[in-house]
């Protein structure tokens, strides 16, 4: 299997996570926080080193504001609704959102009559830094950005748009899903308000994991309410982090395969895993512009773009060719909308989708030029040889 879908969740994971699942499950998946017996503070442990080496890794001053999350979706949402809104408050978003961001922001608007506005973005993940700062007004309440577009790989000026975030006094939300492990970011430098990202792509943790870090000075109500092992006296939710935003009982296996991941990612170094993927990404744009009758979509050659390319070939549909993509060539692609039909709307795909290929660690050119003979050989053989 040639596995091109590490925008949905990435596979193969590192040496080390699965057996970290493992060790977790055999030897010491007891109750972290729930106990003061060895094994539940060997579990706490575990759950104590990935929060710390998560926050290393986005460079978190203090890890208890990271908390963990079940995916990226239940970080967002978290983030999103944790915000107390009131009628006539403000959103302003882009046209580059994941359904992830978008349902829980249009979802604000219909509870709460919060007005919700989407700056449009260009094909190379530009935008109208100009627009953005006008649109701010005193009633704006968050910005809330993609650092990367799940559809094009585009890459947001998320620094500039932090500046302009931070001269406001606006909170910045950032989803990271398909950035984080893919492009190098820096939450401290960047100022970044709130942090969302899964744990099963970039980072290659395991499925069932993601985390939300959440700036010291901003105070979210807990999505969820209950037990957090620490202050059970109390009857309400306790404030201190990150118990507030973790009640129920963590994923114990999952979070120690996320350290695993994590630590992985550390050793090879960001900076070399991005020039790496880079070079593949350019590769790979490189032989798929010589197929007759691509389209590829996005951030142009020359132009920086994490792993992600989406490409049509005109006279198939995306469904179909990733259907024999995967039947008849064993290659793993993902064909449709991808969970983001604004994205498509912006690329002008809604009515068709397109076909993603995304890459991780462990991709290579070979696989590549595996991929370009499938094509041109399905190219060949719908449509006739030119
Ligand atoms: C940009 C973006 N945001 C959010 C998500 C949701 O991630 P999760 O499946 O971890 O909830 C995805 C997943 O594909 C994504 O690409």
């Amino acid at each position: 299997m040639i596995y091109f879908d590490h925008a949905a969740s990435s596979w193969p994971k590192p040496e080390g996570v699965a057996e970290a699942v493992a060790q977790a499950i055999n030897e010491y998946a007891a109750n972290p926080g729930r106990g003061g017996h060895q094994l539940a503070r060997q579990a706490n442990a575990k759950i104590r080193e990935t929060r710390a080496l998560l926050a290393q890794f986005f460079n978190i001053q203090d890890p208890r504001n990271l908390i963990f999350c079940s995916n990226a979706t239940h970080a967002l949402n978290q983030a999103i609704q944790g915000i107390v809104w009131e009628a006539g408050d403000r959103v302003i978003s882009t046209s580059y959102e994941h359904n992830s961001v978008r349902r829980p922001l249009e979802y604000i608007r219909e509870e709460y009559g919060v007005e919700v506005d989407y700056i449009q973005v260009q094909d190379n993940g530009s935008l109208s830094l100009e627009e953005l700062e006008s649109s701010l007004d005193e009633n704006t309440k968050l910005i809330a950005v993609t650092h990367v577009s799940n559809v094009t790989g585009a890459i947001l000026p998320l620094a500039e748009i932090s500046v302009i975030a931070r001269k406001k006094n606006i909170p910045l939300l950032v989803d990271a899903s398909q950035s984080a492990g893919f492009v190098p970011l820096d939450v401290d430098e960047l100022g970044i308000s709130l942090l969302a990202f899964p744990g099963h792509k970039g980072l290659y943790g395991p499925q069932g994991t993601g985390a939300l870090y959440i700036a010291p000075d901003l105070n979210l109500t807990p999505l969820l309410h209950g037990g957090t092992g620490s202050h059970s006296e109390l009857k309400e939710q306790p404030g201190e982090r990150p118990a507030r935003y973790e009640s129920g009982t963590l994923n114990t296996p999952g979070i120690a395969g996320l350290g695993a991941g994590v630590k992985f990612l550390l050793e090879r170094g960001m900076e070399t895993i991005f020039k790496e993927e880079q070079e593949l990404t350019i590769y790979a744009l490189t032989q798929l512009s010589e197929v007759q009758g691509v389209q590829i979509y996005g951030p142009g050659l020359g132009e920086e773009r994490a792993p992600v390319i989406a490409f049509n070939i005109e006279g198939i549909a995306s469904q179909e060719l990733a259907h024999i993509l995967d039947q008849h060539y064993s290659i793993a692609t993902r064909a449709g909308l991808h969970c983001s039909p604004l994205g498509h709307e912006s690329i002008k795909t809604e009515q068709i989708g397109a076909v993603r290929i995304s890459f991780g660690l462990f991709n290579t050119k070979q696989e590549v030029d595996q991929l370009i003979v499938a094509l041109n050989e399905i190219r060949d053989g719908m449509l006739g040889f030119v």
